[in-house]
């Protein structure tokens, strides 16, 4: 049920005074900076969206990366901090020329008891976690203050380029020794990922056998999954193929939340895999979610998630490959089954271009289509609701004629074509309101991600609204009860 926009505002200004005497200094926010890769330097380009403002963007500072062959340095994963750089490097090479940077973004949050503020310092490399000789990084996992880099390697190049996962420890980074806690050559080469679970405890693919025997033709999709402990000892497998729960085949797609890990599987397995840790006894138990049994959905399979850690529901991109029609399926991790009322059918028949959670709150699935229109839903009970809508790019036609990434409060499209930047203010999202703002760029815009935040310390829409009502409360508290208020109420 939709909440009228005019009484949660009505609701809003009648709590907000109720709280404000609780608390009498300002905790600040941020909504992080962003970062921009363009398509003939190795400069990553920093722009500064902390403080909200988003008319006239200039350039606030530079990096300088190791420099690139062809191709560009790429973000992969939702946003975080600190943040993961990748190049991927040449075919010819066997892409072993790809390699890993982080960057500490420089950004801090004080917490001085009743009151927290935010800083920033000028943004490094970090020298305790430079990983070189990467071949073809593409999927990086952040779980348990860990990073799990997976370097899929090169099948064709003779002889091939194993596949490589390094675990970095969030904790170390900077600290004196290596921050690269674990390395580890798999069998073969494939397009896989790993997961770190716990110290000492990884999830990743295992190549499909005929892969590892380097049968031509052979997929690049896993086999299934394993956990493993960094001597190499298996904890846990799922390779029991009788039953859904206990394997996932065709694998692409993961999302981690805590000590719950969501694995996307084929049409042939029918569903994704729930892969559950209980870091007290250290045991792994896992169970599928069937996709629709639905004869339209034929095929159809998940290939790829949208998560937040505050949103109860995952967003998968469900679609068959080569088709035409295109999917969002919501789940919740603990449901059995994904059904009709969980499916949006985007517009048109047009593919995503980009869908993200709004990364402050997680409130808010961004979804941008390939004709430039932004549109933002809400998901209550497992279904989409679409709380607003608007063209960013105009007579944009094709997904490559932009890039996109969600921020704090904010997301932001470039087009490299016109070398335009649509900053997005989000704010009155929830009034159906959309801000943009385009300025235009020094450089070709390639890849861009927002970094330099803590979620402790990221504004929420309902934090700005409070703040130009001058109180400073950390109304997300507010929010809640309003939701609570607008269910009893309308
Ligand atoms: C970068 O993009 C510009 C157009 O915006 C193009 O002229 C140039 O050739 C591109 N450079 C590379 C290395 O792709
Ligand atoms: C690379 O994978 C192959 C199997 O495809 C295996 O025989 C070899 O031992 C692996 N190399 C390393 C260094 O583990
Ligand atoms: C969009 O396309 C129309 C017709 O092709 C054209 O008149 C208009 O100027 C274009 N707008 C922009 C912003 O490029």
């Amino acid at each position: 049920m939709r909440i009228s926009p005019l009484a949660v505002q009505a609701l809003l200004y009648a709590l907000v005074p109720l709280k404000i005497h609780s608390q009498t200094h300002e905790d600040e926010c941020t909504h992080g900076k962003l970062y921009v890769t363009d398509n003939q330097s190795a400069l990553i380009h920093v722009f500064d969206v902390s403080e909200g403002k988003l008319q006239d963007l200039t350039e606030e500072t530079t990096m300088m990366l190791p420099s690139v062959g062809a191709g560009q340095l790429v973000y992969y994963g939702p946003p975080g901090d600190p943040l993961i750089v990748q190049y991927r490097g040449q075919e010819g090479l066997g892409y072993q020329d790809g390699f890993v940077r982080v960057i500490n973004t420089g950004f801090s949050h004080d917490s001085h008891g009743d009151h927290g503020h935010v800083e920033y310092t000028d943004p490094s490399i970090v020298s305790n976690a430079i990983i070189d000789e990467c071949a073809r990084p593409i999927h990086q996992v952040r779980n348990d203050d860990k990073i799990a880099i997976f370097c899929d390697g090169s099948f064709s190049t003779d002889p091939q380029v194993n596949t490589t996962v390094h675990v970095l420890d969030e904790t170390m980074l900077g600290s004196s020794g290596s921050a690269i806690v674990h390395s580890r050559v798999l069998q073969g080469t494939h397009h896989g990922v790993a997961i770190p679970v716990d110290d000492n405890h990884l999830l990743h693919s295992v190549a499909l056998k005929d892969r590892v025997d380097r049968v031509p033709g052979t997929s690049s999709l896993p086999s299934t999954f394993q956990v493993v402990d960094y001597d190499g000892n298996i904890l846990h497998e799922l390779s029991d193929t009788s039953n859904p729960d206990t394997h996932c085949s065709g694998f692409h797609g993961s999302a981690s939340v805590e000590n719950t890990f969501v694995l996307a599987c084929d049409d042939v397995h029918g569903g994704i895999v729930v892969v559950e840790y209980d870091p007290q006894g250290g045991g792994y138990t896992s169970r599928a979610i069937t996709y629709p049994p639905d004869e339209k959905y034929d095929s159809f399979r998940i290939g790829s998630f949208a998560y937040h850690k505050n949103s109860h529901y995952i967003v998968g991109s469900y679609t068959v490959s080569g088709g035409t029609e295109f999917h969002l399926a919501a789940f919740s991790p603990s449901s059995t089954s994904i059904g009709e009322s969980n499916i949006l059918t985007l517009p048109s028949d047009s593919r995503q271009c980009a869908y993200q959670f709004e990364v402050g709150t997680g409130e808010h699935l961004l979804v941008l289509l390939p004709n430039g229109v932004l549109h933002v839903f809400e998901i209550a009970d497992g279904s989409f609701t679409q709380v607003a809508k608007k063209e960013i790019v105009p007579n944009m036609s094709a997904c490559s004629e932009a890039t996109f990434t969600a921020g704090i409060g904010q997301a932001f499209v470039a087009t490299p074509g016109t070398r335009s930047m649509y900053a997005i203010g989000l704010t009155h999202v929830e009034e159906g309101e959309i801000d943009v703002f385009e300025s235009t760029l020094p450089f070709t815009p390639t890849a861009m991600t927002v970094s330099g935040f803590s979620y402790d310390a990221a504004c929420t829409l309902e934090h700005d609204h409070a703040h130009a009502e001058s109180s400073g409360v950390k109304t997300s508290h507010v929010f809640a009860l309003l939701v609570i208020a607008g269910s009893v109420f309308f």
